[in-house]
């Protein structure tokens, strides 16, 4: 049987949809173009031409998995963060765009040298930083040694394997010396929240990587005594955070005795990053 891409494409979409797959255009528009090696936007240029069988069996078994909800990024094996390509696996987090903004204030203030990520998942923004500054040197830690092992393929990928130091660590356990930029984006939805996540992110990332438990903020009630050894006198220290969490991050990051600390929106106009100075 001989299935044009436009043929395929119009089928696919209807089978997600139905399935209950939001912007299921949009989806299997990415899916079959990845089954086809080529960028969905070649897609409309090449509707009347053949599907070839066996890459309509490749994309078959990607829908199948969309079907149950597993994110694109995790079928196709990655997604594109600050222009570059990450491996992303069911091990890691699924980086979001509104992280972004954490590399926009970061490249703001910088270049800095020495880096800490705390939590680094798929490396993100430690192998960002890096690629972005050719002088700076990271250390990037998780308690995830499957994530580490992602991470380090990013670090390699993005040839900054020599800069990027990824070791597994409990938070600051396994971290010595003091750091010019320490970023962080750690699980901080709030356990109520859990239940009402999308199937997509409930049912296929790491649980580690999305809740503290309780009411979210755990993490940072963590991180914030010990920040003051770690971060260099002169330094900045950057923490994504739910968009409801400003008020109360503040306060934590004030408790613990830093005077300078502020809070920026995203893209969208929303509280997403914490800075604090000494
Ligand atoms: C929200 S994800 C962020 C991943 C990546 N930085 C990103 O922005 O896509 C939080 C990460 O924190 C890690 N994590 C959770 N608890 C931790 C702990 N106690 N110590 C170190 N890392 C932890 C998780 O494994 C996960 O990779």
């Amino acid at each position: 049987m001989s299935v044009a891409v436009n043929e395929a494409l119009t089928t696919a979409t209807k089978w997600l949809a139905d399935a209950g797959i939001p912007n299921a255009d949009v989806d299997a528009r990415i899916l079959l173009a990845h089954a086809m090696d080529c960028e969905p936007s070649r897609l409309m240029l090449i509707g009347d031409e053949e599907v070839h069988p066996e890459v309509f069996r490749t994309f078959d078994g990607y829908l199948a998995a969309r079907e149950k909800f597993q994110p694109v990024s995790q079928i196709i094996g990655g997604r594109e963060f600050w222009g570059r390509w990450f491996v992303i696996t069911p091990d890691v987090l699924d980086p979001r765009p509104e992280t972004e903004s954490l590399i926009e204030t970061a490249l703001q203030h910088g270049p800095f040298q020495r880096i800490l990520d705390l939590g680094t998942g798929s490396g993100i923004l430690a192998v960002t930083l890096a690629a972005e500054w050719a002088d700076a040197r990271a250390i990037a830690i998780d308690i995830s040694s499957e994530a580490i092992a992602i991470a380090t393929k990013n670090a390699v990928a993005h040839d900054v394997s020599d800069r990027v130091n990824l070791i597994v660590s409990n938070w600051f356990d396994a971290v010595a010396g003091q750091f010019d930029l320490i970023v962080s984006n750690p699980p901080y939805i709030a356990a109520a929240e859990m239940a009402e996540l999308s199937p997509d992110v409930r049912n296929w990332e790491p649980f580690l990587a999305l809740t503290p438990g309780g009411d979210g903020l755990e993490t940072y009630r963590i991180i914030a005594p010990m920040l003051n050894e770690f971060l260099a006198d002169d330094g900045l220290a950057l923490f994504e955070i739910g968009h409801t969490q400003g008020t109360d991050v503040v306060e934590i990051f004030k408790t613990a005795g830093f005077a300078n600390v502020t809070v920026s929106q995203d893209l969208g106009g929303k509280d997403r990053v914490v800075a604090v100075k000494k």
